[in-house]
């Protein structure tokens, strides 16, 4: 009897819930996302204000790392915009695919803080160019990336490490990271600014994520909060999961010099992860360490990380 219940309660999860086989969905940022006309309602449900830590409009440079770096289009990876250090750096460099906030195709909003990860050696392929393509993103447009990276095309960059694969991106782009990693054990890492899945009837996903994952939000008056908040506390046992709230509204701090505290916390995060950087380590996970995130105002939380 009990196992009769438990074969027609897998069968009813199954028949109620069966992920899909593909993850580029119907909309931009594939199936973890939502229409862009969708996007007022759940901006409506968040509270509005002055977000004490937002920050734009910095000057460009060439990064703090110790690999000044630049953005450029690459004729080997059409539609993308590569950010790289300007020289062959001495170091081993993973690899970052990028998608923009609202899945849109221009990645220079983003320069400041893509330079910034860049100079510390990183190679990112950023979906679109400047001025755009005219469309939104796909997610083909991050496998495009992830492809290029695997047939040995980022090596022009200096030495990489293309097992060191990282889907990451801001809003919408970061529900195209969701859907870039589903199923794709390629990717390592996922790295999320501002957003989690918006609708609920979605949510059943992020037991596909399988990812470690860091979600990088901006506080209650972000409207991509809530649904990371929720994903968070959704994800399957064991998976590694960071999540910090600065207050900066949905808005980050991404267009300010060197990205702003959004680019000190992404880069902390990655040399962690990727180069297993105790100090950085320290910052993300030990309030009590000098300089750490929470003392530059995060809130954060983390688990399955000792
Ligand atoms: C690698 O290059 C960086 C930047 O030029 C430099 O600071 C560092 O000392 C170099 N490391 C080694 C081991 O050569
Ligand atoms: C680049 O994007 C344009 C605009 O959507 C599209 O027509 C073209 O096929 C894309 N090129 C590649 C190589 O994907």
């Amino acid at each position: 009897m009990r196992s009769l219940l438990a074969i027609l309660s897998v069968t009813w999860l199954a028949t109620a819930q069966t992920p899909p086989a593909k993850s580029d969905g119907q909309y931009a940022g594939g199936i973890f996302s939502i229409p862009l006309s969708d996007v007022p309602k759940y901006a409506a449900k968040t509270k509005m204000g002055r977000a004490t830590e937002a920050k734009s409009g910095g000057a460009k440079t060439s990064g703090s790392g110790p690999y000044p770096a630049k953005g450029a289009m690459d004729t080997s990876i059409p539609n993308h915009t590569v950010y790289a250090p300007i020289a062959k750096p001495n170091i081993t460099m993973p690899i970052i695919v990028w998608d923009n906030g609202g899945c849109g195709t221009d990645p220079t909003q983003f320069g400041n803080f893509l330079t910034e990860v860049a100079s510390h050696g990183y190679v990112i392929s950023a979906v679109g160019k400047a001025g755009g393509l005219g469309r939104q993103s796909k997610v083909q447009d991050n496998r495009d990336s992830i492809e290029w990276a695997l047939k040995g095309s980022a090596a022009k960059y200096g030495e990489v490490d293309t097992t060191k694969l990282i889907a990451a991106g801001q809003s919408c782009g970061g529900l195209s990271a969701y859907s870039t990693s589903y199923h794709d054990p390629r990717v390592k890492l996922l790295m999320l600014f501002n957003v989690g899945i918006f609708d609920d009837a979605k949510r059943y996903l992020i037991k596909e994520i399988k990812t470690p994952i860091g979600y990088f939000l901006g506080g209650v008056t972000d409207f991509g909060a809530p649904g990371a908040e929720k994903d968070y506390v959704e994800l399957p046992a064991g998976v590694p999961a960071w999540k910090g709230n600065l207050d900066t509204g949905h808005g980050g701090t991404y267009s300010a010099t060197n990205g702003g505290k959004m680019g000190i916390a992404a880069v902390d995060f990655l040399q962690w992860q990727m180069r297993g950087d105790a100090n950085s380590k320290a910052k993300m996970l030990d309030p009590k360490t000098a300089g750490s995130l929470v003392s530059q105002n995060w809130k954060v939380e983390f688990k399955n990380w000792t």
